[in-house]
């Protein structure tokens, strides 16, 4: 028996006898080395697009020597459960809380749609389950969602980390590193942007594959889950991010991949403050969300950071670091300092190269890591608080058209 597997059996008997409280379940101690070698079963609730992106990653690093294996595959939509569980021999549950009950599976991905991100981590890391979660790591609509989540974590000493697979870049230490030392002055600004430009079928309310039956191949009440009961409609279930009920459009759904960078970068934590702007100006197409959707997001004493997102340019912006004393610009080899004409030479300019880049791959293998060591990912539960309460905000300021304020005594947040 794995380590893993052994800590959530004892976590199971303790909790069931009602002996000891949470606190005093025994830390997920590192496995051993006879143990280091048994390999982590995981489960992969979800399986479209990104649900088989996992399933792709586990099988590879498996192959590679990875102790890992595909113990089970879970999904509402018949067509897409048999087809991961004939490609990747996982045993197929259309229901998540059969997944969850069972023992030995050591740890979850969760990669369905976000309205059903946090209720299902939730649930998997109370049953003692490491969670590998989908970004964005919750639903946008309220702060209530990421806190469980950290509470879950904390509570029952899981593992968790969400799926902003370019966070295993190594630049971001490697600039951080140089923030914290101070090379480049007090922050003042930052900005990112992820701007595309087309019809981007994932945002299609016209999308179907034509052969989804709910009632007999889908089970639509289970996909709806925690949102609003509506009958069904192709493109809700296909195109899910442009419906408010279960996406925040492209702030969610492209955000926390450059957002989460920037906070771990700079060292940041929650929002002072945060206003959005954007409009529904190209895509008209029966979608809600809007294709161009602007982010400022004050920091307590800066810096402020500028984020766009797009589906109707593909004008973007370098990705920068602005400090009182030097600049640092994220591009060719790693990333570039180069000092302020006021404060040094601008010609004499840093080159900081990265050793590793961002991929699925490298992102699982930390994760992996980190189920045995039971150290936290790179990309886990608190930044991903720190993330989605900007979401949150940013999200709430664009449909209200108001700013959005944050009190870090309460840690909630609301419109001035
Ligand atoms: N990290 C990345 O680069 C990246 C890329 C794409 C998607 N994603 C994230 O992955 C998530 C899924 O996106 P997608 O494009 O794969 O969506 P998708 O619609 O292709 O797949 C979601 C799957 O979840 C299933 N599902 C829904 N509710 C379920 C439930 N309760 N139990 C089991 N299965 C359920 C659906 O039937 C569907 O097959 C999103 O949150 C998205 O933001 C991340």
């Amino acid at each position: 028996m794995s380590m893993a597997q052994f800590d959530r059996r004892e976590f199971l008997r303790l909790s069931t006898a009602g002996a000891l409280g949470a606190t005093a379940v025994r830390a997920g101690s590192a496995r051993s080395q006879a143990q280091e070698t048994k390999p982590i079963r995981v489960a992969t609730i979800g399986c479209g697009g990104m649900g088989n992106a996992h399933l792709g990653t586990i099988m590879r690093l498996k192959a590679a020597g990875e102790p890992v294996e595909i113990a089970a595959v879970c999904d509402v939509y018949q067509l897409r459960l048999d087809a991961a569980a004939k490609a990747t021999g996982g045993k197929p549950y259309r229901n998540y809380k059969d997944v969850l009950a069972q023992l030995d599976i050591d740890a979850v991905s969760i990669a369905t749609p976000d309205h059903w991100h946090a209720p299902i981590a939730v649930e998997a890391l109370n049953a003692g389950k490491d969670v590998y979660c989908e970004k964005p790591m919750t639903y946008w609509k309220s702060l209530a969602a990421p806190k469980a989540i950290v509470k879950a974590v904390a509570d029952n000493k899981r593992v968790l980390q969400v799926g902003t697979q370019g966070m295993s870049d190594d630049v971001w230490d490697v600039v951080g590193a140089k923030v914290k030392a101070g090379a480049l002055g007090g922050l003042v600004h930052a900005q990112a942007t992820d701007m595309r430009n087309g019809p981007i079928g994932l945002y299609s309310p016209l999308s179907n594959d034509g052969q989804a039956k709910p009632g007999e191949n889908l089970d639509w009440d289970l996909w709806l889950g925690p949102a609003p009961k509506v009958p069904y409609e192709p493109g809700r279930y296909f195109a899910f991010r442009s419906f408010w009920d279960y996406s925040g459009g492209t702030g969610t759904d492209f955000f926390p991949h450059i957002l989460t960078p920037l906070i771990y970068t700079m060292g940041l934590t929650f929002p002072r403050r945060v206003t959005a702007s954007g409009g529904l100006y190209q895509w008209d197409d029966g979608r809600q969300v809007p294709d161009i959707f602007t982010l400022l997001i004050e920091y307590p004493e800066g810096p402020s950071v500028l984020l766009i997102s797009s589906l109707s340019t593909d004008s973007n912006l370098p990705m920068v670091i602005r400090g009182k004393n030097a600049t640092a610009t994220f591009e060719g080899p790693g990333a570039i300092i180069r000092p302020q004409g006021a404060a040094g030479d601008a010609a004499k300019y840093e080159e900081l190269p990265r050793t590793r880049g961002g991929s699925l791959d490298e992102h699982w293998k930390d994760f992996l890591r980190c189920v045995r060591t039971r150290e936290k990912p790179r990309s886990n539960e608190l930044l991903g608080y720190y993330v989605m309460t900007a979401l949150h905000m940013g999200i709430h300021s664009y449909l209200e058209g108001r700013a959005y304020e944050f009190d870090p005594a309460t840690e909630t947040a609301k419109s001035v």
